[in-house]
């Protein structure tokens, strides 16, 4: 399969590397002007962690002029860089062409869906565990589940007929399992998009505020007390939209993911780490706003919300 991996991330590497080393034939887009781009280039992708160290030369460019054909899209950039990202590739989409969304957070299906077409999006969700060490080295710190499906916009009901055929879905999971991703097809994405939101919830911002990995944070009491409340604020407002969690108790589920990857360093603490953006606007932020349209409470996220933007804002300013 043709495939275009948008953004050389932890993600974006580990899929890059993976499926080159399958055989599939695969470009990495980076934005222009990044030195890692050439460094990439020269040294390949280095993958050290849970399936050992591999080195994997791979197709990088900044330029979609030497893209041509493409059949999968897989977009990894951060959930704020979606929207520029899918209108710099926007040229690349065809009828047949799929643009599948591996981020984390809310909104990014609808993002895609407003510039490639609802009839290519497919959304999904992945709990590989990996971190950033530097351009195009990464720690492949966990493996965990990849679930893929077509998208329905809000307000919709589920199509009798789907506008992509469901042979597409298992061809993309075959090539992904390929590669070694344990991938399932599911026609609730946006179940197991708020299931996956709910973990990302509880975890990355309470990860970002104390610098503590996924497994420390299950240590203290005022944390653990923290994690609870916004994953039952969280779930509260799941529950009106009528979403069905993909597990019964949400608090353990979190807690559970957090000793699974206790040596991960979340998302969000990673980009703390490097001064950068997060994505807390996706995440905890979007519970805050869709309490907001439920007229439901949510305190916690909003004071979570409130410290990581705060921490954002002031990098140059801490002491
Ligand atoms: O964003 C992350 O870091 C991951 O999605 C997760 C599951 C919280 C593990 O660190």
């Amino acid at each position: 399969m043709k495939i275009l991996i948008v953004g050389p991330g932890a993600i974006g590497c580990l899929l890059a590397g993976y499926l080159t080393k399958s055989g599939q034939d695969v470009w990495l887009l980076d934005k222009p002007n990044q030195k890692r781009t050439k460094l990439i280039e020269a040294e390949g992708i280095k993958i050290e962690g849970v399936n050992g160290s591999h080195k994997i030369k791979v197709n990088i460019t900044s330029d979609i002029k030497d893209i041509k054909k493409i059949e999968l899209i897989i977009i990894c950039v951060k959930s704020y860089d979606t929207e520029a990202a899918v209108k710099s590739i926007k040229s690349l989409i065809s009828e047949t062409t799929y643009c599948l969304t591996l981020q984390n957070g809310l909104g990014n299906v609808e993002a895609i869906a407003e510039i490639a077409g609802e009839n290519n999006v497919i959304g999904g969700v992945t709990s590989h565990g990996a971190t950033l060490v530097s351009g195009g080295h990464i720690k492949h710190c966990g493996k965990g589940e990849t679930v893929i499906g077509r998208w329905q916009p809000q307000g919709k009901k589920q199509p009798k007929q789907w506008k992509i055929p469901r042979r597409v879905l298992e061809d993309i999971a075959g090539v992904l399992k390929g590669a070694g991703f344990t991938t399932k097809v599911s026609d609730k994405i946006k179940d197991v998009l708020w299931s996956k939101l709910i973990i990302n919830v509880g975890i990355n911002a309470l990860a970002a505020i104390t610098r503590l990995n996924n497994g420390l944070i299950t240590e203290y009491a005022g944390t653990r007390q923290i994690l609870k409340q916004s994953v039952l604020e969280a779930s509260k407002i799941a529950r009106r939209k009528k979403i069905s969690l993909d597990y019964s108790d949400p608090v353990k589920k979190v807690e559970s993911v957090c000793s699974q990857t206790e040596e991960n360093i979340s998302s969000m603490l990673q980009d703390i780490l490097k001064n950068k953006k997060t994505e807390i606007d996706y995440i905890n932020g979007a519970i805050v706003r869709e309490g907001e349209d439920l007229g439901i409470p949510t305190p916690v996220n909003s004071v979570l919300t409130d410290l990581v933007k705060t921490i954002e804002a002031s990098y140059n300013k801490q002491v």
